[in-house]
């Protein structure tokens, strides 16, 4: 017999292009041409189109998959996708070695710890499970707690094996890594939307964003995304961190080769200063070094602290600052009437994005700063924070720079502009221009808010300058038909954004009620209500989510000032703020418009309201104020919960503490003036970290 089987030839393709495929994506050691594989790929789909009984999920044919409708499910993370902590500089680096020596309770002459060094890679995090060998499912961080399923989205990479090469420990694997863009391919996707004469992408890290989460797998199979993994969730009894990465090798994931164990945080600070410059040469994007203590069962003695582990940390290499021309200052009206200028700049490529704009935060700033339009100025931008202009180069003067003042009038509306005596931001007083309530809707759409995919402010203005959009319950009433009307907005788009719409009308109570933009409600006040509601009215066992919502929405619109002040975290000045929404006449009924538009949210179960955490903080108010080394404000809030305390963001006779991080001003002169005991943030970290 000449003729090869198919069903034998098709696995031995599939073997074939599998062991391709990852020596190529994997090892970075590929061993047949792109185009003898692509001559066996070709074959590979002919014979599974002429025997459609061999096809395999898993067939390396298998990789782009159709479209998906709507948006993506949610996915509850078994363990929470973490956070880390900072440290920035070397002495931060002694300090976090310091607190883990202490918390491994090791003496200064004891031997030292051994770190694992990682390349910090910045991409967007994922989490992978295998069922057996087989690839399962694919989803994005999220929140931490809960993320989306791009599976179909993943599947595209060819750097995830959609079979593992050896059986894993256990039937379940769950991998955590960093999916990235690699330089060579983004600076491919903008020239070709140079050529198209479309508008290019800024960084890399945004465009992978986007293209994990694109509706179409075969958009994210053209883009040529990357991955490195880091992380291998639960012990499946190894010692060590490394030797993680040397089963997740043996499995097939791609593993960077640049991680090393090193003894000790002198060699921690070596390593991180090789990469300082080095890193500028790799073929993806880092903006800091990981470091983990390697030992397994000191990782578990170590524990965590809120939302971060207390065993690694993340060094943040220094923020990088270029000069450039500042071109033309304009002025941003926000949706509290806030006037903000903002640089536009000479386009200029600084750390890892290309920047056109910088904030310049308020007239105080600039005028400080002695800014003129016309000047060269150093711009920095570090990690995630919004570009800065730092100061301008005196001597680049030539005479010709003009300096700048804050005009009179609102540039939107044009009512004459206020600035409050002891504030330092001017505002447009009239609570009906245009850009706040354009502000207002964005901030309703936005992450904190509905968190509606692809309605940015270009779509926005259209929706309010055609009067289609007026108030947030009209985005709801908006069609796909409706919206492939308006300009530069594809049917496809259209249709995208119609069902981001859709899948937006369930949220979290919290986020709707943030979405509202009441005055003085922030995102944790908003969760503070709604926890508070959730316990005053538990949901019947029969109750639908819209009836619940509804009894809410009920309740809200007649707590008093004196209800709301019993809540705890908030006080007099923002139960004011809610009362005073819920009482307006042209506000009262926004919560039961949109419910009336088909929102809704997610009930707590019946007979499980949110129940308070025990712990060192249980019953405690705090405050957190002024700049804290070793948290960023979100996770400083999410220490205070995670030990039973109630973060809240105004400074009231309730307070019981008040955290006093660098530069704290008015808070802590207010905090001093009530009496209230004040918190350096050693004492913050000791009171958050004692055992409960
Ligand atoms: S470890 C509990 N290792 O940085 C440990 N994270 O700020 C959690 N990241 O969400 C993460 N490279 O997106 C780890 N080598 C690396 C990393 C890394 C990039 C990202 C990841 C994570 C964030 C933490």
């Amino acid at each position: 017999m000449t003729e090869t089987d198919p069903a034998v030839r098709a696995a031995e393709l599939r073997t074939l292009l599998d062991d391709a495929n990852h020596r190529y994506h994997v090892l970075d050691a590929p061993t047949i041409s792109d185009r003898e594989y692509d001559l066996r790929f070709r074959e590979l789909v002919d014979l599974e189109a002429a025997h459609p009984e061999l096809g395999t999920p898993d067939s390396p044919t298998q990789r782009v998959g159709a479209p998906v409708e709507g948006g993506f499910p949610s996915v509850r993370h078994a363990v929470p996708m973490l956070s880390l902590g900072n440290a920035f500089g070397t002495d931060e680096l002694r300090d976090f070695d310091a607190r883990v020596r202490k918390g491994l309770g090791l003496a200064a002459d004891d031997t030292p710890v051994d770190y694992v060094c990682e390349l910090k890679i910045d991409g967007l995090a994922i989490s992978l499970r295998y069922e057996g060998r087989r690839f399962v499912r694919g989803a994005t961080r999220g929140d931490g707690t809960t993320g989306e399923d791009v599976t179909p989205n993943l599947r595209t990479v060819r750097a995830i094996p959609l079979v593992l090469k050896e059986d894993p420990p256990g039937d379940e694997l769950e991998v955590r890594g960093e999916v990235y863009m690699p330089r060579g391919a983004f600076a491919a996707l903008n020239e070709q939307l140079e050529r198209e004469g479309r508008p290019l992408y800024a960084n890399a890290r945004n465009t992978t964003a986007g293209t994990v989460r694109q509706k179409d797998p075969a958009v994210t199979a053209s883009r040529r995304l990357s991955l490195w993994t880091y992380q291998l969730v639960g012990a499946h009894g190894l010692a060590t961190h490394s030797e993680s990465f040397d089963l997740l090798r043996r499995l097939g994931f791609p593993v960077n080769p640049n991680v090393r164990v090193v003894r000790g945080v002198d060699a921690v600070i070596g390593y991180v200063e090789e990469w300082a410059e080095a890193r500028r040469d790799l073929e993806y994007e880092t903006d800091g070094i990981v470091i983990k203590v390697d030992s397994l069962a000191d990782q578990e003695r170590l524990g965590f602290v809120s939302r971060a582990p207390r065993w690694a940390t993340a060094y943040k290499f220094p923020a990088e600052q270029v000069t450039t021309k500042l071109e033309e200052i304009e002025v941003y009206v926000g949706r509290t009437g806030a006037m903000t200028p903002v640089a536009h700049v000479t386009p200029v490529f600084v750390g890892g994005t290309t920047v056109r704009n910088a904030t310049l935060h308020n007239i105080d700033e600039i005028r400080r700063k002695d800014l003129r339009v016309g000047d060269t100025v150093v711009l920095q931008r570090a990690g995630d924070v919004i570009p800065e202009v730092v100061s301008a180069v005196v001597d680049a003067r030539d005479g010709t720079e003009v300096a700048w003042d804050m005009p009179a009038a609102c540039p939107v509306c044009g009512t004459e502009a206020l600035r409050e005596e002891g504030e330092v931001v001017t505002r447009c007083p009239n609570p009906y221009c245009p850009a706040q309530r354009i502000g207002g809707l964005l901030h309703f759409s936005g992450r904190g808010g509905m968190d509606i995919d692809g309605l940015g402010y270009k779509i926005m203005v259209q929706l309010v300058e055609r009067e289609l959009v007026k108030e947030p319950a009209d985005v709801f009433r908006l069609d796909a038909d409706t919206l492939a009307d308006l300009d530069r907005l594809g049917r496809k788009s259209a249709e995208n954004l119609s069902g981001a719409i859709e899948a937006a009308r369930r949220r979290p109570l919290g986020k709707i009620i943030n979405g509202l933009g009441i005055r003085h409600v922030g995102e944790q006040t908003a969760i503070d209500l709604a926890g508070w509601l959730a316990r005053e009215l538990p949901r019947e066992n029969d109750e639908s989510d819209a009836g619940w919502t509804r009894r809410v929405a009920d309740r809200l619109r007649e707590a008093t000032v004196e209800d709301l002040t019993e809540v705890s975290g908030i006080g007099g000045v923002v139960a004011e703020g809610i009362a005073r929404f819920f009482g307006d006449e042209h506000t009262r009924d926004a919560l039961h418009r949109l419910l009336d538009a088909g929102v809704e949210a997610e009930a707590p179960l019946a007979g499980a309201p949110a129940e308070p955490v025990d712990g060192p903080l249980s019953g405690k108010t705090l405050v957190v104020t002024g700049t804290l080394a070793g948290f960023t404000r979100p996770e400083a809030e999410a220490a205070i919960r995670a030990a039973g305390g109630h973060p809240a963001s105004s400074v009231s006779a309730k307070t019981d503490y008040l955290v006093a991080g660098d530069k704290a001003g008015s808070k802590l002169a207010k905090a001093e003036k009530l009496g209230v005991t004040i918190l350096d943030e050693d004492q913050f970290r000791n009171l958050v970290e004692e055992k409960s």
